[in-house]
């Protein structure tokens, strides 16, 4: 049972678009990241030095140029590296692998790291790693997908899915089909590209290392720092008040927080490490780079009778991570006859890791530009051929859909967005030299759940705090769980205290996979219940007075959620969360370029915590569906390894004048079969689906069904001119 108010009402504090409480001290420049945590000369700088090979050995590595520099302290290689453990391959989670640094000289990916430089300043260190000579023995590596290079079938996609799944008899179902769709598309990989770039700030004091750091999920670093360097929770401080972005990149630790602990403990001082923007494009993971077939059968009235979803992607040999792709298509649309897969190739790049709505951003742009051609195909319309599938039992476990809004999402969104304008013809609806176009497509999320402790508190100072070892990644943590605490108790959120991203705090599961609000917001809520028991006095505006008079020392308590794994009945539900988007662009039928005009999202969520700093995640997302149609890949050289464009001037990303007015609604409705709050994420889900939109929106325009994401400008203009 929920305790927090479900109606529309002033009164009530969550639901409400509440700016970020930590707003003023970010834009006052008083909220201090990683790096900033210390001043010139009160830390140490390392700067890496990396292999300019894709592939092959160390041969030598001349450091003394470097060590001769007035101001050097350290250069750091394999010669001299202190333990810190192996690569733990087996690991099934990539965010708890121990990944060594300089761990030989055996070079597995361009940008590999071969030294670290730690200097009194940035500039020295920067300048000595550039004085470091090193000489290689190339070997040849694979860099990009060609037929033949090693194929296996894993077993198990990230997160713990089964990689492959079938249900009926699909190939029968497929070939009985009266319409039928076989579709293919090949998507580049992305690099997530948080603002503020990885750094970690490492001190030692005896056996105890203090971590300042700029991640996602203080839990995962105390476990792999548990295996890499034997570290017990009561050796570890860490602490990471303001998180500059993550979008799964800080999920694992990376050479900068690893770096820096090492270093600290070899020289006996406080060092920092934060990677430059060129070399986030080889020291943090890849979304891997995918080649997916979708199979769509259906009858003559639109219900599919089978849906086939093959993935082919990039999973490095040696440190292996399978996105997990085609699990979308499993919760999406009813179909008796079905089939998942997925089959990896290796190839010599770093590994991958979850960059923002994994599986769901690379899946849904293959499976709903099928659906988008299977509408073509029966002439029906896009939006009315989802409704038709639409289904509230899940087609693959077969247990209920928990706040299953798709139907709604897609209505809704065709009455508001105008959709009854869109011309069935791709070319025909046309403004001046412009071709315009409309496209629609789904949005599903899967939602997960961790185990999270959260403390409330009535302090003697007069106020409630609530204590969580949660980060606050930009998102808005913050404000959450301010505005629950305040609702809970009646008390004014001015009086409420937020105490983030420390590991002394109660431990829950950190920002990511959409799942930092639910935990934290569903073991807030058991915190204040179990407070205003133990207080023994009822929630007002009086609540604390009275409780300090009863408990003049203050009073506290705890409140927890379990893990899926703990949760006995979390496989008799399937949750998820919906939406559904829709756009219009504009291609210039001379230059093939590409405008976009307006963007609508609808999405169902479960309850909304607050409407603003939902909104901009939602927006974010939808804006990352653009950048993975239109403008976002990484260029690899198949020659070498290396990413070609390696910076922001080149890794395209959308700027204000690439993203036109977006309207966003969210159906504010809890889902109380998730958690008591009714809460589910809303990190990933503006980014699921949206890059099939504008695929489909795309086609609508020119008449081009793009084939490989991102479309650039010269394929759109061979395709249109044929
Ligand atoms: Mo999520 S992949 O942690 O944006």
């Amino acid at each position: 049972m929920s305790r927090l108010d479900t109606t529309h009402t002033d009164t009530r504090i969550v639901g409400r678009p509440i700016n970020r409480l930590d707003g003023p001290r970010k834009v006052t420049g008083a909220a201090t990241y990683a790096y900033e945590r210390a001043r010139t000369g009160e830390a140490l700088i390392g700067v890496y030095a990396t292999a300019t090979i894709g592939q092959g050995e160390i041969a030598t590595l001349d450091t003394r140029a470097a060590q001769a520099m007035p101001g050097v302290r350290l250069v750091i290689t394999h010669r001299n590296v202190i333990e810190h453990g192996t690569l733990d391959a087996g690991n099934p989670g990539f965010a708890t692998r121990v990944r060594p640094i300089m761990a030989g000289t055996r070079i597995h990916h361009f940008g590999q790291p071969i030294a670290l430089v730690i200097a009194d300043t940035f500039e020295l260190a920067r300048d000595a790693a550039c004085r470091i000579v090193a000489t290689y023995v190339s070997a040849p590596g694979m860099f990009a997908y060609a037929q033949g290079n090693t194929i296996g079938e894993p077993e198990r996609a990230n997160a713990g899915f089964p990689a492959a799944t079938d249900r009926g008899d699909f190939d029968g179902g497929f070939a009985a089909s009266a319409f039928r769709v076989d579709r293919t598309c090949e998507t580049l990989p992305h690099y997530a590209q948080p603002l503020e770039p990885h750094a970690t700030l490492a001190r030692w004091e005896g056996e105890t290392l203090h971590l300042t750091t700029s991640h996602q999920t203080l839990l995962y670093i105390k476990v792999t720092l548990k295996a890499s360097l034997g570290l017990g929770e009561e050796n570890l401080i860490i602490s990471a008040p303001f998180v500059g972005g993550g979008f799964g990149s800080k999920l694992a630790i990376h050479a900068d927080l690893i770096g820096a602990a090492v270093a600290a403990k070899m020289t006996g001082l406080p060092v920092k490490v934060c990677f430059t923007r060129q070399q986030m494009f080889s020291l943090t993971g890849i979304r891997p780079w995918h080649w997916q077939r979708v199979r769509l059968g259906a009858d003559a009235q639109g219900r599919l009778t089978a849906i086939g979803h093959e993935v082919l992607l990039y999973s490095n040999a040696r440190d292996p991570f399978v996105e997990q792709t085609a699990t979308v298509t499993r919760s999406l649309y009813a179909a008796p006859n079905r089939l998942t897969r997925h089959r990896v190739t290796h190839l010599d790049l770093p590994n991958g890791e979850a960059v923002r709505a994994p599986g769901e951003l690379p899946g849904l742009l293959a499976v709903e530009t099928a659906m988008d051609e299977l509408a073509e195909a029966l002439d029906i319309d896009p939006v009315e051929l989802r409704v038709r599938n639409d289904t509230t039992t899940d087609p693959e476990s077969g247990v209920p859909l928990t706040g299953r809004s798709l139907t709604e999402c897609l209505r809704l969104g065709a009455e508001r967005f105008g959709w009854s304008d869109r011309a069935r013809q791709p070319r025909a609806r046309r403004d001046g030299q412009w071709f315009i176009g409309m496209g629609v497509a789904s949005a599903i999320r899967m939602h997960f759940q961790g185990a999270t402790e959260v403390e409330v508190a009535v302090t003697p100072a007069g106020r409630i705090e609530v204590r969580s070892d949660l980060t606050d990644i930009g998102t808005g943590s913050y404000t959450i769980l301010a505005q629950v605490a305040a609702e809970m108790t009646g008390v004014d959120i001015s009086n409420i205290d937020v105490a983030l991203a420390h590991s002394r705090l109660p431990a829950g599961g950190g920002s990511g996979g959409s799942w930092g609000a639910s935990n934290t917001t569903a073991a807030l809520h058991a915190a204040c219940l179990a407070l205003l028991e133990r207080a023994g006095v009822s929630a007002g505006t009086d609540f604390v007075r009275e409780a300090l008079a009863i408990h003049p020392a203050g009073i506290s308590a705890r409140g927890s959620l379990p893990s899926m794994a703990n949760s006995p009945d979390w496989h008799e539900k399937s949750r998820h969360t919906y939406g559904a988007h829709f756009v219009e662009l504009a291609v210039h039928g001379l230059t093939g370029e590409v405008k976009v005009r307006r963007m609508l999202g609808v999405f169902a969520a479960g309850r909304i915590l607050n409407p603003k700093t939902a909104r901009s995640q939602l927006l974010g997302g939808m804006i990352w569906g653009l950048s993975a149609a239109l403008r976002e890949g990484a260029e690899v050289d198949p020659r070498h390894g290396n990413v070609v464009n390696a910076d922001l001037a080149e890794y395209l990303l959308p700027v204000h004048a690439d993203v036109p007015d977006i309207d966003i609604v969210m159906l504010d409705r809890p889902d109380l079969d998730a958690n008591p709050v009714g809460v589910k994420g809303v990190g990933e889900l503006g980014a699921c689906g949206s890059s099939a939109a504008f695929a489909n929106a795309l086609y609508n325009a020119c008449g081009v069904r793009a084939k490989k994401f991102p479309v650039h400008l010269s394929s759109l203009l061979s395709a249109m001119a044929q």
